[in-house]
């Protein structure tokens, strides 16, 4: 199966547009009209506590469940694999709402349309699903057995589907993965490499440079530099095109905060942390290390001595 072009067909479904635009609308709304806390809420669920991505690591707990329940149904004539059965679709349907939250937190800021309508598509599909299963688990309470079995194996079919398009979204459109550049990659120079002139680089204001094969973004307040990775880690977004505030660079895609002085995630959504090098300024010239050295050196500069970071 090519999985490119069912991805392309899913793309070209404009009537997914129709749920995945005001479903995006009413997370970002949400969010916004809490506030500072709504602040908060959004990192924890995408996860920046773990450094990872929350959603994919709170689909299984449903999934499982509901596998179980539909290996336990075939043998409904035993109270004990009822009796399991029922606690696993009751289990699933509460795991997946906060599996429902992550994934609805992940999807809202994109705006892209091939994945704007995948990810709408997944969600529509886990959402039908979970309508299935909340109604097989009323249905076993009335004790209407059979419908309760045809409703958890389709909800059972709409989870597969929707897991392979989670899956195209991960490993196609690379939602969720770690897009800036790896720190050690061969490509950065080891040596210590001049990029820019000091008086080349506005006071606060992103700017781009290269270091090797690598790309930079370099801010400089005062007479420090930083050097973040350009790419952002979110979804590749080029950092030397955004705001700098409040200490951090803010990516222009998705409004990623990162720490200057540490590339820590400030703000989500990206959940990993920018890859930060060590500058120096040697003779009005800034120069960028793949590595941090072992022994923190001082160096001249038009002000006096100051340390590298
Ligand atoms: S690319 Fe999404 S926040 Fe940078």
């Amino acid at each position: 199966m090519d999985s490119r072009r069912i991805s392309e067909r899913i793309t070209r479904m404009a009537w997914i547009d129709k749920a995945a635009i005001p479903l995006q609308s009413f997370v970002r709304k949400t969010y916004e009209a809490m506030g500072p806390t709504g602040k908060k809420v959004e990192d924890a669920m995408h996860g920046k506590f773990l450094g990872h991505p929350l959603h994919p690591a709170l689909v299984h707990l449903p999934i499982g469940a509901w596998l179980l329940a539909g290996l336990l149904d075939p043998w409904g004539g035993s109270m004990a694999a009822r009796a399991g059965a029922d606690l696993a679709i009751a289990i699933g349907v509460i795991a997946a709402v906060p599996a429902a939250l992550t994934g609805a937190t992940d999807y809202y800021p994109y705006g892209d349309a091939s994945i704007r309508r995948l990810g709408g598509l997944h969600a529509l599909l886990n959402y039908a699903a979970v309508a299935l299963f909340l109604f097989s688990w009323i249905s076993r309470a009335a004790d209407a057995r059979d419908l309760a079995r045809l409703l958890s194996y389709v909800g059972l079919m709409g989870v597969m589907v929707s897991g392979y398009l989670g899956g195209l979204l991960a490993y196609e459109k690379r939602i969720g993965t770690n897009h800036s550049p790896i720190p050690e990659d061969e490509t950065a120079p080891e040596e210590w490499t001049t990029v820019a002139r000091l008086t080349d680089i506005p006071e606060g204001i992103a700017y781009r440079a290269n270091a090797g094969d690598v790309a930079l973004v370099l801010v400089r307040r005062g007479e420090t530099v930083d050097a973040l990775a350009n790419a952002c880690s979110h979804q590749g977004g080029p950092l030397c095109e955004g705001r700098v505030v409040d200490g951090c660079i803010e990516c222009p895609w998705h409004q990623t905060r990162f720490s200057l002085a540490t590339g820590k995630v400030v703000d989500s959504p990206s959940v990993y942390a920018q890859p930060k090098y060590p500058v120096r300024i040697e003779n009005g010239e800034v120069q960028v290390a793949a590595s941090m050295p072992e022994v923190p050196l001082e160096v001249e500069t038009p002000n006096g001595r100051a340390s590298m970071r």
